[in-house]
C-alpha cells in the first residue's frame, strides 16, 4: 500500500509529462493566457491612460485590495480618473470617470446607453429586485414602485419612525449609564435595522432588546460576507455565467427566510385588511386599472429584501458617520440642538411638519454624505456603442463604468478645503453655484437611489431625537477629522469598524 501510494504520484507526472498531455496542458495555458492578456490593449490602442494591468488580476493586486476609497483616489489622481481612465477588472476593460460633464451624460442625457447595472448575485431570487431588473422590465417595475416613496407616503412611515427613533435615543442612554462608553455604529444598525424590518416587512423586530431574534440573525448574514459569498461573488464577477451558476449559492437560504416571513404578511393581511400604510402595504396596493395587483408575490419578496440590503447598512452608515462629526465639532452640534429644540416647539413635537422645519440639520447630513459618501462609486454597464462625447473615443457596448463619488466629493476644486466638515456648503446659494453632478451620494440620473427621501428623513428623526436628550462627545480615542476609513467593504466604515462615543443626557 505504502509503495503504491510512493509510486503512484510519480507514475502521473511521468504521464502528464508524455506528449499528448502534455500538449493539452501546453495549449490550455496559451489559450488561457491569450483569453486573459488578449484585451490588454483595449485602453491603449483607444489612446486611454490608466494603470498597467497584469496578469490575473488586471489592475495592482495590491491596490484592488486596499479598499475601494483608496484604489479611487489612487485612479482619480495618479492616473487621469479625474478626468476618466480605463482599467480592467481581470481581463474585463472598466471605463472610470470623475469629469463631471462625463456623468451627466452617462447618467443622464445619455442614459438610454446605460440603463442598467452590471448582473449580479446570480440566484433566481435576487434577479427580480429592482437594481438587477434591466431595460424595459427595470422602467416599469420603478414606475410602478416611485409612488411608494413619494413625500405624502412618507408622512405615513413617520410615527412607526419616531418611535424606532425613540428607542434608539433611550438604547443609547442606557448602553452610557451602564458601560460609561456607546458604541454608536452598533446603535444606529439596531435602529436601521427595526426602521427596514418595520417599513419593508412590516415586522416588529426589536433589535434594541433582542438583538438575537431570527430576522436580525438572518439579515446580519446577507451583511456578514460569508466566505461562500465571497466565492459567488467572486466567480460571477470573474467567470462566464455558465460556469459560476455551480458556485454554492449562500443567499439562497436567507432569501427563503425573509420571503417567508413577506408571504405570511401578506396572507394575514389579505385576510385582515389594515390601516397600516408602509412599503409592503404600499407595494400591495399597487393596481391596474382592472384592479389587479401589478407586483407578483415574488416581486414584493424581491423587492422588501433589496430594500433591507440596500437601506439598512447605507442608512447606519450616513448616521455614524453624521454622529462622529457632531461629536468632534461641539459647536455645530449645539446649532442642530438649538434648531431641533426651536422646531419641537413650533410644531407642538417631533412631528412631520418639524422635521421638515430642520434646514440646518439638513445641511449637517449633506456634507456627512460629501465627506464620507457610503457608496464611493456608482456603476453602469454600456448596453449600445459609445463615443464619449466631445471625443473619438468610443467604447463598445457591454463595457462596465465606474462613475467616482469619492473622488468627486473630495475634490478641492469642487469643494475647497475638502476634509474640512463645513455644512454652509449646502446653503442654497452656495449649493446652487455648483455642477449638479458634483454632489452624488445617491447616484444620478433616472436610476439614483429610490428611496433617497426615506434615507434622509429616517436619518433625520433618528437624529433629532438623540440631540432631544443627549449630547455626543468624543471619547479619548476618537481620531480628529478626518476620520480614516476601513479598508475592507463595499461602504465607508470608521477604521476598526467602530465607532464608540460619549452620549451625556442634556440638561
Ligand atoms: C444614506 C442612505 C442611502 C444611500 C447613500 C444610498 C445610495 C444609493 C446609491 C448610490 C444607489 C445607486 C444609484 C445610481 O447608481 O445612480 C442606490 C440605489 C438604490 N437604493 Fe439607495 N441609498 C440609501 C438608502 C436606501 C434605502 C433606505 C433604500 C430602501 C428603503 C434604498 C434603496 C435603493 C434601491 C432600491 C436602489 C436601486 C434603484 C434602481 O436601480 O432603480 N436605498 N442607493
Amino acid at each position: 500500500m505504502l509503495g503504491w501510494l510512493m509510486t503512484a504520484p510519480l507514475a502521473v507526472l511521468r504521464w502528464l509529462i508524455s506528449p499528448v498531455p502534455l500538449t493539452v496542458i501546453v495549449v490550455l495555458l496559451a489559450w488561457a493566457y491569450y483569453s486573459f492578456t488578449k484585451n490588454f490593449d483595449f485602453w491603449k490602442s483607444r489612446g486611454v491612460s490608466g494603470p498597467k494591468p497584469c496578469l490575473p488580476w488586471g489592475n495592482e493586486v495590491g491596490k484592488m485590495f486596499s479598499g475601494f476609497f483608496e484604489m479611487d483616489n489612487w485612479l482619480y489622481y495618479e492616473h487621469g480618473g479625474k478626468k476618466f481612465c480605463g482599467l480592467f477588472e481581470m481581463h474585463h476593460p472598466v471605463l472610470f470617470v470623475g469629469d463631471l460633464d462625463l456623468i451627466r451624460s452617462i447618467t443622464i442625457k445619455d442614459f438610454d446607453h446605460f440603463v442598467n447595472q452590471r448582473d449580479q448575485f446570480g440566484a433566481e431570487f435576487w434577479k427580480e429586485t429592482l437594481i438587477l431588473l434591466r431595460d424595459a422590465k427595470w422602467k416599469e417595475t420603478r414606475a410602478v414602485m416611485s409612488p411608494t416613496f413619494s413625500a405624502s407616503k412618507l408622512k405615513a412611515m413617520h410615527q412607526v419612525t419616531l418611535d424606532n427613533a425613540q428607542n434608539l435615543a433611550k438604547y443609547v442612554e442606557k448602553q452610557m449609564a451602564e458601560t460609561g462608553v456607546v458604541e454608536v455604529k452598533d446603535a444606529f444598525g439596531r435602529f436601521t435595522m427595526d426602521n427596514i424590518a418595520a417599513c419593508a416587512f412590516g415586522v416588529n423586530c426589536n433589535s434594541f432588546t433582542d438583538p438575537n431574534s431570527q430576522f436580525a440573525t438572518n439579515a446580519a448574514k446577507i451583511h456578514s460576507f460569508h466566505p461562500l459569498m465571497i466565492i459567488r461573488f467572486l466567480a460571477e464577477t470573474f467567470l462566464p455565467y455558465s460556469i459560476a451558476k455551480y458556485c454554492p449559492d449562500y443567499s439562497v437560504k436567507i432569501g427563503a427566510f425573509f420571503g417567508d416571513v413577506v408571504m405570511k404578511t401578506i396572507a394575514h393581511r389579505e385576510k385582515n385588511p389594515s390601516s397600516t400604510r408602509d412599503f409592503l402595504q404600499l407595494l400591495m396596493d399597487t393596481k391596474d386599472k382592472d384592479g389587479k395587483r401589478i407586483l407578483s408575490d415574488s416581486s414584493i419578496v424581491a423587492q422588501s429584501s433589496l430594500f433591507l440590503i440596500a437601506g439598512y447598512d447605507t442608512t447606519s452608515t450616513l448616521l455614524t458617520f453624521a454622529a462622529y462629526c457632531l461629536a468632534v465639532d461641539q459647536e455645530i452640534q449645539q446649532r442642530v440642538q438649538q434648531e431641533v429644540d426651536d422646531a419641537v416647539e413650533r410644531h407642538g413635537g417631533l412631528n412631520y411638519e418639524a422635521i421638515m422645519d430642520m434646514p440646518y440639520l439638513d445641511r449637517v447630513i449633506s456634507e456627512t454624505l460629501r465627506l464620507y459618501p457610503p457608496v464611493a462609486r456608482l456603476e453602469r454597464v454600456c448596453s449600445k456603442d459609445y463615443t464619449l462625447p466631445g471625443t473619438d473615443i468610443h467604447i463598445p457596448a457591454g463595457t462596465l463604468v465606474f462613475l467616482s463619488v469619492f473622488g468627486v466629493h473630495r475634490d478641492a476644486e469642487l469643494y475647497p478645503d475638502p476634509l474640512q466638515f463645513d455644512p454652509d456648503r449646502f446653503l442654497p446659494e452656495v449649493k446652487e453655484k455648483r455642477h449638479p453632478c458634483a454632489y452624488i451620494p445617491f447616484g444620478s440620473g433616472p436610476r439614483n437611489c429610490i428611496a433617497m427621501r426615506f434615507a434622509l428623513f429616517e436619518a433625520k428623526i433618528a437624529l433629532a431625537a438623540m440631540m432631544r436628550q443627549l449630547t455626543l462627545k468624543p471619547t479619548p480615542q476618537t481620531p480628529p477629522h478626518p476620520m480614516p476609513l476601513d479598508d475592507d467593504g463595499f461602504l465607508a466604515t470608521p477604521k476598526g469598524k467602530k465607532l464608540p462615543l460619549l452620549a451625556v443626557p442634556r440638561e
